[in-house]
């Protein structure tokens, strides 16, 4: 019960269905959860089922991360409420998909901003307290660019979270002085509000299930707990990588 005890832990996204099961795993572990989310209601929500179930929880909501001074108010308000930052769990982005042939240039720009932009922003303000207490990022990609879906038109989100990994590994390299770690998660198709549209496609839904070697598609307390790990101490020695949670889709 106390793999994160005592320590600080912002989740970005805490409004929606990973950002959520971090957040309540992490509070069970022992964490002060740090939460923001674009919708007020559903934030609030999750701060509540943590405070529930015996966690310590705030928020910040609602809450726009695609500006830098955004991301700093979130960091201004995880230090006033708690006086530090150990965990930087980038969970928050929102991928939009479309042809090399029918995007236009600002559906573009609105991945960069949406899935990269915002790591980055956040990223940069809470570098100092990561600093400071030898933290860890926990950043978020996808197997999206790992691997491509002839049914998904996912140029820009690829482009977006390939970003991820690549800045994901050099924060590990820049961090390493003052004892910090980064890495990245990329996950399969998971049932959350962010692939429940797609998931009533039974076309899409059925080629998506027979890639995956488990036959199911993921859980977003499954993504959740590889991302405690990766908060935790017990992944001390392991910093740079990312780890796939995606029922073993990347295999063939
Ligand atoms: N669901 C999947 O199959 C899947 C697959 C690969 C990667 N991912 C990644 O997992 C993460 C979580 O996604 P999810 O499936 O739980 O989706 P979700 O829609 O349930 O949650 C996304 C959360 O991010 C927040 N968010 C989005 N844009 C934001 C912004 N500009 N500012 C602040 N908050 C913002 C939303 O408010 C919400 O809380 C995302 O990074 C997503 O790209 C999901």
């Amino acid at each position: 019960m106390d793999r994160l005890k005592d320590k600080v832990c912002i989740v970005t996204g805490s409004s929606g269905s990973i950002g959520r099961s971090a957040a309540l795993r992490f509070a069970e572990e022992g964490a002060l959860v740090v939460g923001c989310g674009m919708n007020a209601l559903t934030s609030q929500e999750t701060v509540e089922l943590v405070r529930a179930r015996g966690g310590q929880m705030v928020s910040l909501h609602p809450l726009d991360l695609t500006t830098m001074a955004n991301c700093q108010a979130l960091v201004d308000f995880a230090i006033k409420s708690f006086g530090r930052i150990d965990v930087l769990f980038n969970n928050a982005a929102m991928a939009h998909f479309n042809w090399i042939e029918d995007i236009t240039e600002e559906e573009w720009r609105r991945n960069t901003r949406e899935e990269v932009d915002l790591v980055f922003f956040l990223t940069k303000c809470a570098w100092p307290h990561l600093k400071t207490s030898g933290g860890t990022i926990v950043n978020t990609a996808s197997l999206t660019g790992w691997r491509v879906f002839k049914t998904l038109g996912g140029l820009a989100h690829a482009t977006a979270k390939m970003g991820i990994v690549g800045m994901t590994k050099q924060l590990a390299m820049e961090g390493r002085e003052y004892g910090m770690r980064a890495n990245s998660i990329s996950p399969g198709v998971i049932e959350t509000s962010q692939t429940q549209e797609q998931l009533k496609d039974k076309e899409w839904a059925d080629y998506m299930l027979g890639k995956t070697l488990v036959g199911r598609l993921g859980k977003p307390e499954e993504v959740a707990n590889v991302a405690l790990f990766l908060a935790s101490d017990e992944s001390s020695f392991v910093t740079g990588i990312d780890i796939k949670v995606d029922g073993g889709m990347a295999v063939w």
